[in-house]
């Protein structure tokens, strides 16, 4: 239990680094009382252009790949067959430090760039499955909300049947935590995105254009 809390404290610690947050107070805005009002890269987009967008995938991506390889590094020889569970935890801690930033009375993002990070360094199969079906639901709708959705969704059936299907070098109590852990992190994510949800049915969420506006 103490070695799951440090995973989850390291990558709470490293969530805190707000980056859409940080570029936008350099712009003279709070990012959170513009556009949709979430810190994450689509509002970064949405309200400060594509390079504070693309930015901040970046950053919030990378902060969360920087606190699964300290857990790596540090567990590397203790973790055993069970070091994948510690660094979803570690992927977990960072999620929750980006949505809940104690310095911004916990009003963070939703998640999602974060969550990026948190595919690629866990395993590379599991963001090529998300990116598949974001890109897929993006390319189609313009809805990023939906993309995202679809991706936890397509995360954490992937996981379950990689896991069952023996790809990881896991004990199966491990791998069992990892799904509750997994699924957890959807349902957050799917939390996160309520009122997303709310427009979606109602046909009135917002679209991205990468291109021109249309
Ligand atoms: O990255 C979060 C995305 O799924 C939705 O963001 O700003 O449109 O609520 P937003």
């Amino acid at each position: 239990m103490l070695v799951r809390m440090i995973c989850l404290a390291v990558g709470y610690v490293c969530g805190l680094f707000q980056t859409s947050y940080i570029y936008g107070k350099k712009q003279g805005i709070d990012i959170r009382e513009h556009g949709s009002g979430n810190a994450g890269s689509t509002n970064a987009l949405r309200t400060l252009g594509k390079k504070a967008g693309a930015l901040t995938l970046l950053g919030d991506c990378l902060k969360c790949v920087a606190a699964i390889w300290i857990i790596r590094l540090i567990f590397a020889s203790h973790g055993g067959s069970d070091l994948l569970l510690l660094e979803l935890y570690a992927g977990a801690g960072c999620i929750l430090g980006h949505n809940f930033p104690f310095y911004l009375n916990f009003k963070g993002g939703k998640g999602i760039a974060a969550s990026v990070g948190l595919l690629l360094a866990l395993d590379w199969r599991l963001f090529l499955v998300c990116a598949v079906l974001f890109f897929g639901a993006f390319f189609l709708t313009h809805y990023v909300s939906l993309g995202s959705l679809l991706a936890y969704l397509g995360f954490v059936i992937a996981l379950i049947v990689f896991g069952q299907m023996g790809t990881y070098d896991c004990t199966q109590r491990a791998l069992y935590e990892m799904y509750v852990v997994a699924a957890g992190l959807m349902l957050l994510a799917y939390w996160r995105h309520r009122q997303n949800i709310v427009r979606l049915l109602h046909g009135n969420e917002n679209k991205i254009f990468l291109g021109k506006k249309r």
